[in-house]
């Protein structure tokens, strides 16, 4: 199973975010996950759709967007027509989740579903069917930079086991505070993507050594 790394942009240099895009892209992420935030849903605000659109201009890359907004459903065309090909929400934050998922499909994105650490694993278990990925928070949304919270895992165990058992591939990512010694935890828990944002900017050696020790700690 390959690993799909996605480098959250949220701790990059805003004030050079282009030239950090083709850094990562020249590290060798695969995807540029965009952690949007709107101040009321997680006590900070990151940027929205203008943003992603500039993402777009930058990079070949996918682009999985991460929304951390109270309204989804009010921004999902304006975050596909902005580039994003995999639009992930929080079912925290959706009144009707299976009918925001269809919707994100019918816009033309892959469909993501995401909850924070409080939230039961159960609340997402009857939306595998239509998810092409399932992101489980293993910090609370909000920052990046926070620890990784290893009690978490259970759930990404219980959604693999839940995927199977319905017979489908969707992805599950896990997101926050991974680093070269969480990732294997994630993996082996039946993560096959994993999102770092703090690990690639803030490494010593820079982001392509940050990802060269990912992917080894990983086995790949
Ligand atoms: C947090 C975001 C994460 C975070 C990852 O709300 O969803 O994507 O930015 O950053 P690190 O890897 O620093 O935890
Ligand atoms: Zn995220």
């Amino acid at each position: 199973m390959s690993i799909h790394i996605a480098a959250s942009v949220l701790n990059a240099d805003f004030a050079r975010l282009g030239d950090q895009v083709r850094e990562l892209e020249a590290a060798g992420v695969d995807i540029i996950h965009a952690d949007v935030m709107d101040g009321h849903f997680v006590n900070n605000i990151s940027f929205g759709p203008a943003v992603v659109a500039a993402l777009r201009r930058c990079t070949k890359l996918p682009i999985d967007a991460h929304l951390m907004i109270s309204d989804a459903d009010a921004y999902l065309t304006q975050f596909v027509r902005a580039g994003a090909g995999l639009v992930t929400v929080h079912v925290e934050a959706c009144p009707d989740p299976r009918r925001t998922l269809a919707e994100i499909r019918r816009l033309g994105a892959r469909p993501g579903i995401t909850l924070s650490p409080p939230t039961p694993v159960e609340r997402v278990l009857g939306l595998l069917d239509l998810a092409d990925l399932v992101l489980v928070m293993t910090v609370n949304p909000g920052f990046g930079g926070q620890p990784f919270s290893a009690d978490t895992l259970p759930k990404v165990r219980a959604v693999r086991d839940r995927l199977a058992e319905l017979g489908r591939q969707a992805e599950i990512q896990a997101d926050g505070g991974i680093n070269a010694k969480t990732a294997p935890l994630a993996v082996a828990a039946g993560a096959n993507n994993l999102v770092v944002g703090s690990y690639l900017f803030k490494h010593p050696a820079g982001i392509h050594q940050a990802v060269a020790e990912l992917r080894r700690a990983i086995g790949e």
